[in-house]
């Protein structure tokens, strides 16, 4: 079994980029389940009920969250018709939403999701993600032996951490946050795929997705700027896991990226 993980999607651009490319990498790896870090792809911060139903072409089954969940307001009351997006699991349990679900694909049965978010260099109230790293794998091991982890995070450290930390638990441990993919993907020693960041889905010539100038503005001077989101020149970052669907184990790891308009 095929599951694509598409990396943090920031803005327009992203949006019509994945509507584009994603139903292509999906007939192209035959995928059972897509999955999509959406936390930028409401102008750069959190998501909307009509960017998700906008969308629906993509083809993308689920998507998680990370510090920048409820930079939309409105997601605070949309996300409860939206059982396919999920928020950390390590938040507040008032927070709306969950942070974990199991998903039915097509050929290959049920996968768990889990998304996490880090503590370390963050501006983040999360509690431990270790401890619900432990409570979230065991409520969906009983359910599913394929299960995708997205390590929300800026420290690589704290991500590598994660990954050993649940290695041969679950099927996959994917880094985001960062926005810059790395090239450490690799089958952990106990049969877990890991990579420390996927990357994004935004522009090329962009600070993370933002205007150059702004950014370099603020860097040099000290001074408040605005971060505009490019729209243009987007690529693509996403990594492939083949699964065993049978022992969840993963058997292969491999960064992909397209380039659109
Ligand atoms: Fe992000
Ligand atoms: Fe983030």
């Amino acid at each position: 079994m095929h599951i694509l993980f598409i990396g943090d999607m920031v803005g327009k651009g992203s949006r019509k980029a994945a509507r584009e490319i994603v139903p292509q990498l999906r007939q192209e790896y035959g995928c059972s389940l897509v999955i999509a870090n959406g936390e930028n792809m409401a102008g750069g911060g959190g998501m909307t009920a009509k960017c998700l139903r906008g969308l629906a072409e993509a083809r993308i089954d689920v998507f998680t969250g990370g510090d920048h969940m409820w930079d939309q307001r409105s997601l605070v009351e949309e996300i409860a018709d939206f059982p396919n997006v999920l928020r950390p699991a390590n938040v507040c349990p008032q927070q709306p939403g969950r942070g974990t679900g199991v998903f039915e694909t097509l050929d290959h049965g049920n996968v768990g999701v889990i998304c996490l978010q880090g503590r370390t260099f963050m501006n983040s109230s999360a509690d431990c993600p270790f401890a619900a790293a432990d409570r979230c794998v065991e409520e969906l091991q009983a359910q599913t032996s394929v299960i995708i982890v997205d390590m929300h995070a800026e420290a690589t450290s704290e991500k590598i951490a994660m990954g050993r930390y649940l290695d041969g638990r679950v099927t996959a441990v994917l880094g985001t946050h960062t926005h810059v993919a790395t090239a450490d993907e690799q089958i952990l020693p106990a049969g877990t795929a890991y990579q420390t960041d996927v990357g994004m889905v935004g522009a090329r010539e962009s600070v993370l997705g933002r205007d150059i100038e702004p950014v370099l503005q603020k860097f040099s001077t000290g001074m408040p700027a605005r971060f505009t989101v490019v729209e243009k020149g987007i690529r693509l970052h996403a990594t492939l896991i083949h699964v065993d669907p049978q022992t969840g184990k993963a058997l292969d790891i491999t960064r992909i990226w397209r380039d659109f308009d």
